[in-house]
């Protein structure tokens, strides 16, 4: 009978011992599973800041009344040789081509233009502060005069 305890004593130490080991899968198994997903994802394009703003600048007709020479496509018409073109200046809107933005003024000029000079021709364009953030940066890289 003590024989018999002893031997399911044994049997249960060794249950025990079993129970820490660690069944892993065997690497044959796992190359042989099905890939579901690409190993390589590719790379996601990114804009800078101020590619964006530069695209905004257009998008949001910003040159419709300032001219910018920095905007990477060519004007159809040269504002200076049609001077009397009610577009482009012949509102007052500055060139923006060498403007040196104050980044704490352009943020609120690009708010709410009318909150900072009630008779200004410029609108509220209703731009976003990412957007703001983005024309500051495209701003910013103009060239000094
Ligand atoms: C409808 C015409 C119009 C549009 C559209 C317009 N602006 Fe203006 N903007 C003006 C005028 C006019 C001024 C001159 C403001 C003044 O002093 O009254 C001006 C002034 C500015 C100034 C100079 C502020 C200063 O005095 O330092 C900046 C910068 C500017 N605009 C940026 C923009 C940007 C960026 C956009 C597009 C999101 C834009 N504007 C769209 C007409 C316009």
């Amino acid at each position: 009978m003590a024989k018999v305890a002893g031997a399911l004593a044994v049997v249960a130490l060794v249950l025990l011992a079993l129970s820490f080991v660690e069944w892993r899968a065997t690497p044959m198994a796992a190359a042989t599973e099905p890939t579901l997903m690409p190993t390589t994802v590719p790379p996601t394009p990114t804009v800078s800041l101020a590619e964006y703003g530069r695209a905004l600048f257009q998008a949001k007709g910003c040159g419709t009344c300032h001219r910018h020479d920095g905007l990477g496509v060519e004007r159809v018409i040269s504002m200076d040789d049609n001077p009397g073109l009610s577009l482009a200046g012949a509102n007052g809107a500055p060139d923006l081509t060498h403007y040196q933005p104050d980044p704490a003024f352009v943020r609120s000029w690009l708010r709410d233009p009318q909150a900072i000079r009630p008779a200004t021709e410029m609108p509220k364009l209703h731009l976003d502060d990412d957007e703001i953030e983005a024309l500051i940066a495209f701003l910013q890289t103009n060239p000094a005069r």
